[in-house]
């Protein structure tokens, strides 16, 4: 695992959407697996602002997003779909088809979304931020390492830490439709950003602790490819 301590937020945006595009750059066709969340804000922001200025071309890029809440439509304000077009799809030249998100309302069949993966040939670099109780994506404490996408349960730690994007915490909802620990372990590279204190417990985990489903991103640890950047906040406990 490749541990890159940077200043702060902006530099963390910098390092790892350098990452990003220096994979476009290698192969414009790429598959890029996703995040939502604060954290990948100052990377999504980074890559607007190398598209303005260097027109890198997202025309033939696919992007895997991780996750989606379930029961929000992909046009509700606080759904995942809705952040991803906001934040960066609406923004530069990637064909909105070749963008996907979890379907909240369609929870049917939720493995047909790593088929999808496997048939479009394997996530390129999946970019992931990390949860306080140490989970990836939406697999919280307890998930088991063989898991695919499926429908899962947040834990109360989570809808209280994501309840700064809706009303109230009573409205954010109590599931969620995310890749599991294997789906996103089958990515080639993986770079994980995180900031600020409150993630220093979890990124001691993520780099020192023992592999355990107790903390989810520990996984990583039999990951080939893996590169960490976090700002000196959340680097604070290594
Ligand atoms: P955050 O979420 O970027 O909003 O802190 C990360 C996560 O929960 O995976």
């Amino acid at each position: 695992m490749k541990v890159i301590k940077v200043l702060n937020e902006k530099e963390v945006g910098k390092v790892a959407g350098d990452l990003i595009l220096s994979a476009i750059q290698s192969n414009s066709s790429s598959i890029l697996g996703l995040a939502t969340g604060s954290t990948p804000e100052s990377t999504y922001e980074y890559l607007i602002e190398d598209f303005k200025k260097n027109k890198t071309d997202w025309s033939k890029v696919k992007t895997f997003n991780l996750d989606e809440y379930v029961g929000l439509s992909p046009d509700h304000k606080k759904s995942y779909r809705y952040f991803m077009n906001d934040k960066l799809f609406h923004k530069i030249n990637i064909d909105i088809k070749n963008t996907h998100v979890p379907d909240g309302l369609k929870i049917e069949n939720p493995e047909d979304y790593d088929k999808l993966i496997s048939k479009n040939g394997g996530i390129d670099l999946q970019l992931l931020g990390i949860g306080t109780n140490g989970h990836i994506g939406f697999n919280e404490p307890g998930t088991s390492f063989d898991s695919l996408t499926s429908v899962v349960d947040l834990t109360a730690e989570t809808i209280e830490v994501n309840s700064r994007f809706f009303e109230s915490a009573l409205e954010v909802p109590k599931k969620a439709v995310s890749m599991g620990l294997t789906s996103i372990m089958n990515a080639r590279k993986i770079v994980l950003i995180a900031i600020g204190k409150n993630k220093a417990e979890a990124i001691k985990q993520l780099i020192n602790g023992n592999i355990s489903i107790n903390w989810p991103c520990t996984i990583l640890q039999n990951h080939k490819d893996v590169t960490v950047i976090i700002d000196e906040e959340a680097a604070s406990l290594i």
